[in-house]
């Protein structure tokens, strides 16, 4: 069993995921950089990784399918013997962000099974194993981090699946922070802002005007960086007495003004 933390995250090929594993490895975890179409990419960010004097490897999985769960959580074990950190992070946004009037099940199919059901099972399968370890003695403690969004609560009428999914992660993370408490396992929400990545640069001119219009009292784009700060203040020992908060990381989004 490898001798530090071993955090799995999923998603993290490109984007807010890729900044997490970086930013996560920085802080001395062992990382399970996974993917879904981007080979090169995650082998990417494993050789950053390693440039750094970090240690990751990446696995292949589509958080949708119940058999690649599986896999995932069976080859992260295989490979470090343990898991202390699940960052679920991979999501996709509406396929085709039709108005909702025109939406599809398609559509809401593939994003439920992304960004909802493949979370919640991979952290059902991530606990038990964590509460198995834990007993053992094997690792302290455990942590599941749901990466949810401002569309959680706020409406865009041509991503109604996405909302709907993302609203949900809310609830998920509560319950998970209740039944998990007992065993040491802390479960939290971090909700980020219009954040720069490949889901949002098909709609940058639009965010570039909001945001220069004052979308979030901080007038600028938040960056997979700051994502993956919170992600990583919430892996260390400073929040011991805390579990099933939403962590805004937003640029002050959030706050409602007159
Ligand atoms: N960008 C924003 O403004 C923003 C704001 C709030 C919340 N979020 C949330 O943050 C998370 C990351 O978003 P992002 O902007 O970084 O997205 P992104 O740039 O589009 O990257 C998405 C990542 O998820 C992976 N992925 C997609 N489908 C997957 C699947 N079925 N199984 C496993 N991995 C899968 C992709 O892997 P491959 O490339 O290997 O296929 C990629 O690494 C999402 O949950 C998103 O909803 C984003």
């Amino acid at each position: 069993m490898i001798d530090r933390p071993v955090a799995l995250v999923t998603g993290s090929s490109r984007g807010i995921g890729r900044g997490i594993a970086v930013g996560l490895a920085a802080a001395g975890h062992a990382v399970v950089v996974n993917y879904y179409r981007s080979p090169e990419a995650a082998q990417e960010v494993v050789e950053q990784i390693a440039a750094n004097g970090g240690r990751a490897i990446a696995l292949q999985g589509d958080v949708g399918s119940a058999e690649e769960r599986t896999a995932l959580i069976e080859e992260t074990e295989a490979e470090f013997g343990r898991l202390d950190v699940l960052v679920n992070n991979a999501g996709i946004t509406s396929q085709g962000r039709r108005d909702l009037l025109e939406a599809t099940e398609e559509s809401w199919d593939v994003v439920f099974a992304t960004n909802l059901k493949g979370p919640f099972f991979l952290a059902q399968q991530a606990a038990n194993r964590m509460i198995a370890s834990i007993g053992a003695g094997r690792i302290p403690g455990g942590l599941i981090v749901n990466i949810s969004s401002i569309s959680a609560y706020a409406v865009t009428t041509n991503r109604a699946d996405y909302c709907m999914a993302k609203a949900a992660m809310q609830m998920m993370t509560q319950l998970l922070a209740v039944r998990l408490a007992e065993h040491r396992i802390r479960v939290y929400e971090v909700c980020p802002g219009v954040i720069a990545s490949d889901m949002t640069a098909p709609v940058k001119e639009k965010y570039d005007k909001l945001i220069a219009e004052g979308l979030s009292p901080i007038r600028r784009w938040g960056t997979p960086e700051d994502v993956a700060r919170a992600v990583v203040a919430l892996t260390g020992d400073s929040f011991p007495f805390t579990t099933g908060d939403r962590i805004n990381v937003d640029g002050g989004f959030h706050i409602r003004r007159l």
